[in-house]
């Protein structure tokens, strides 16, 4: 049975709070203090919820918060014991400070990159005890920024842990197809979902990728096996380093 009921105006109440979904982001609708504004309509919802059934994250971080909502929906949905979350523009959201404000071991940062390494393992070290469960990116959506987020938390996720990444598919939407849409002159965002296949076909790293048309999730290994020549990786280097594609070459589209 679905949890969270969605009225006519777009609006729900879940777990004490008032939500509106607001789409698209652009004409955005500010958090009010009668109801946080979030961008994720009925069919990501419909996933969190899911899985919420089935997984209980310790601790989770949130790429992109906009106007708090997401985060909001996330703490009430998984009940983590710490959450954390980074926005690269630099006006905080009034509500979600105050939410926030009288809660043990919740945190946000504005001003802060999806891609800044250093404040993502401070983060992850400091603030989520280590026990980084589930990330959530909802940030640039660009296929360089994404994947350096990946790069820097994926070996950061506790085994079983899952890392949703969402919006993989704009450039396969009729909107991003003219030559002046919106990211035309950015690689598509599902160049990364095919070297997470190819990485989870090369390595022992990577359990299962679910994937919808909007979203999709990667499960972390319980148990990884390091491979005869895996074994010892450089520090400085990619995870998609491991990619075994005998020796040939593919192009970002
Ligand atoms: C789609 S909105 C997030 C929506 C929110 N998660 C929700 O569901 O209500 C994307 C957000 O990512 C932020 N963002 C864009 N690029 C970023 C980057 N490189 N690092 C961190 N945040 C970024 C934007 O400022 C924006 O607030």
């Amino acid at each position: 049975m679905n949890r969270i009921e969605i009225g006519p105006s777009q609006e729900f109440s879940f777990g004490g709070e008032n939500f509106v979904i607001a789409l698209p982001v652009k004409e955005r609708r500010l958090s009010t203090s009668d109801a946080f504004t979030i961008a994720k309509n009925e069919p990501y919802l419909r996933v969190y919820e899911e899985l919420a059934s089935v997984f209980s994250p310790r601790s989770i971080l949130e790429l992109g918060i906009l106007q708090g909502g997401s985060y909001v929906l996330l703490d009430k949905l998984f009940s983590p014991r710490r959450m954390s979350a980074v926005d690269i523009r630099p006006q905080p959201v009034p509500q979600l400070l105050a939410y926030i404000a009288d809660k043990e071991g919740r945190f946000v940062h504005f001003s802060a990159s999806q891609t800044d390494r250093k404040i993502l393992e401070d983060i992850v070290r400091n603030e989520l005890a280590d026990e980084l469960d589930l990330v959530v990116d909802d940030a640039s959506h660009t296929y360089e920024q994404t994947k350096a987020s990946f790069e820097i938390l994926f070996p950061l996720l506790k085994p079983g842990g899952i890392y949703a990444i969402e919006d993989w598919s704009w450039a396969h939407s009729p909107n991003y197809q003219e030559r002046d849409a919106p990211f035309s002159k950015r690689h598509a965002l599902s160049n990364l979902l095919f070297e997470q296949l190819m990485l989870m076909g090369s390595t022992s790293l990577i359990s299962e990728i679910r994937v919808w048309k909007f979203l999709y999730l990667i499960r972390k290994a319980t148990t990884v096996i390091p491979a005869p020549d895996q074994g010892q990786k450089d520090e400085g280097g990619s995870i998609f380093d491991q990619i075994l594609n005998r020796g040939r070459e593919w192009s970002l589209i």
